[in-house]
C-alpha cells in the first residue's frame, strides 16, 4: 500500500535548475527543482544506472550526468531514446517537509 514518506526538509531542497539525491525511507531518489517546482524521480538512470540526482535540469528535463539522457520531470519520459522512462513519484509539501508517495 502506498504511503507518504519524508524525503527532506523544504530548506534542503535544491534551488531552481538544480537536482540532488535524497533518501525516502531507505530509497535514494532524484529530487529536482524545475522552475521552482519540485519533482521526485528514480535516481537510477535506465541506461547504465547513472545517478540522476547528480545531474542537472535543462528545459524541464533532468539530465543524467553520465551520458546526458534527459527525462521529463513530470512524466519521466526520455526525449531520446524514445521509450525510455523513469518513475516519477507523487510529491507534496507539508509544513517544512517534502514528502513523496512510495509503494
Ligand atoms: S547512465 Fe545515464 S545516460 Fe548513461
Amino acid at each position: 500500500m502506498a504511503k507518504w514518506v519524508r524525503l527532506c526538509g523544504v530548506a534542503e531542497a535544491p534551488a531552481a535548475g538544480q537536482a540532488t539525491e535524497a533518501n525516502a525511507g531507505g530509497t535514494w531518489l532524484c529530487l529536482a527543482n524545475v522552475n521552482g517546482e519540485l519533482a521526485a524521480l528514480d535516481n537510477l538512470c535506465p541506461h547504465r544506472q547513472g545517478p540522476l540526482g547528480q545531474g542537472w535540469v535543462e528545459n524541464g528535463r533532468v539530465v543524467c550526468p553520465w551520458h546526458s539522457w534527459a527525462f521529463d520531470a513530470k512524466t519521466g519520459m526520455a526525449e531520446y531514446p524514445v521509450g525510455q522512462q523513469v518513475q516519477v513519484f507523487p510529491l507534496k509539501i507539508e509544513g517544512e517537509d517534502v514528502l513523496v508517495e512510495m509503494e
